[in-house]
């Protein structure tokens, strides 16, 4: 039996960490035992308990509530709880998801008392160090004991960056195991879009038509706290439902709720406010975004998972970030890096809307990822004791 902790502090870590736990429940129960940390990073009710109820998720068994602040302080609460967390459980494994200063404090934990670290999602890269998330998952990988990776483009960032694809076990941060094995949120979207169709009623609180609406999202800093880029992408929202008379649906993260109404201009604000077409709604449930994901026309993003659970869902994503580190989508035509610039936004969402993509070859793995982390961790624990 090896005993793992799982770190969870955001939305998609808490979406993600379900399809681990959801596996080791049903097939590895007898093997790994796993101890659940909640740091609080994401406290709203829409935020976090929502997933835990719909998701079947253990309760955590530590929430450190650390909830928002700045970088430094929330990180460092964050690292304090932890390490006190892994002096008592001494656990096998540290388990860490994708780039959040959840990520990065539990990095930081678990490597000075040399806890070995896996990284799920490893390997991303946007070659942007002005995003905190970059600093965070690069120094996730290079502390860590076994990386998987969602696809073939950060696996190869990994050799690129002097990981070795031929180290064997026993494993150890110096001799890490890097591992392609598909992305664990593939698993997720396989597994609830039928329960998502059955119980979410999102479609009908918000009068969306299947097929006749745009999905859109928007909360990455430098988006939400750039007054002109604010500007840009909703300034592109009010003109693309103007012009194709298509509702766009918006949940909008607390973070950009907070501050529509300071970042954009009056002009702006107004206008989107008294457009009827944009209906804007506060965070909804993994199963009612698998819904509207699964029954919009195109989706517009800046967010790292719903640009994939688009791609799932076979329609077009606008990603309104300077790059993605999700290349794949690009390379297939099913997804238009725009900036948030507002021309090329309305430019890509008419392309889209008039030749919608056709292909969506499957680079994201067959779903079975959370199987195969299991199988790893259990394979390689003998070597990886500390
Ligand atoms: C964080 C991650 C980002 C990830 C996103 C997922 C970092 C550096 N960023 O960004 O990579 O894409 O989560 O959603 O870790 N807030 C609330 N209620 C909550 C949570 C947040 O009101 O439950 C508001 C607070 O004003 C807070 C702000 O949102 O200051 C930002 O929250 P924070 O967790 O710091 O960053 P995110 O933008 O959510
Ligand atoms: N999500 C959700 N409700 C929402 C918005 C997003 O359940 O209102 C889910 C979405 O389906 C995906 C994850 O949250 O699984 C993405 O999280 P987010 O966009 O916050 O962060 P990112 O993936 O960019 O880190």
């Amino acid at each position: 039996m090896i005993r793992i902790v799982t770190v969870i502090g955001a939305r998609p870590q808490i979406i993600k960490a379900a399809a681990l736990s959801r596996i080791i429940a049903s097939d590895y129960s007898h093997s790994i035992s796993e101890i659940i940390v909640h740091t609080g990073q994401h406290y709203d009710t829409n935020m976090s308990q929502v997933f835990f109820d719909e998701l079947g998720i253990p309760v955590p068994d530590y929430n450190l509530a650390v909830g928002s602040g700045s970088h430094g302080r929330q990180t460092a609460l964050m690292i304090e709880g932890i390490e006190k967390i892994l002096l008592e459980v001494k656990p096998d494994y540290l388990v860490l998801y994708g780039d959040t200063n959840s990520t990065l404090a539990g990095a930081i934990a678990a490597s000075k008392l040399r806890v070995p670290i896996v990284h799920i999602e490893a390997g991303l890269r946007s070659f942007n160090k002005s995003m905190p998330e970059e600093i965070n998952r690069i120094m996730c990988d290079h502390a860590s004991t076994l990386l998987f990776s969602p696809t073939a483009t950060g696996f190869n960032n990994l050799v690129s960056e002097g990981f070795r694809k031929d180290n064997r076990a026993p494993f150890n941060s110096d001799n890490p195991g890097i591992f392609h094995c598909g992305d664990i949120m593939y698993d997720n979207s396989l597994f609830f879009a039928g329960l998502a169709e059955e119980k979410s009623d999102i479609l009908k609180q918000h009068g969306l038509n299947q097929g006749k609406f745009i999905l859109g999202t928007v909360h990455r800093d430098n988006n939400t706290d750039v007054p002109q880029r604010l500007n840009a992408i909703f300034s592109a929202f009010d003109r693309i439902s103007r012009d194709h008379r298509l509702l766009i649906a918006l949940p909008l993260h607390p973070r950009t709720s907070g501050l529509l109404e300071k970042n954009l201009t009056p002009a702006v604000f107004n206008s989107v406010k008294a457009n009827t077409l944009i209906r804007m709604m506060p965070p909804v449930s993994f199963l009612d975004m698998i819904k509207l994901e699964k029954h919009a026309e195109m989706v517009v993003t800046d967010s790292g998972g719903v640009q994939k659970e688009a791609y799932y869902f076979n329609k077009p994503c606008i990603i309104a970030r300077p790059e993605t580190e999700w290349v794949e989508i690009v390379d297939a035509g099913a997804g238009m890096v725009t900036d948030a610039d507002e021309n090329a936004i309305v430019k890509a969402a008419s392309q889209f809307l008039k030749n919608p993509p056709i292909s969506f070859p499957p680079v994201f793995g067959d779903g079975k990822a959370a199987g195969f982390i299991c199988r790893t961790m259990i394979d390689s624990a003998e070597g990886s004791k500390y």
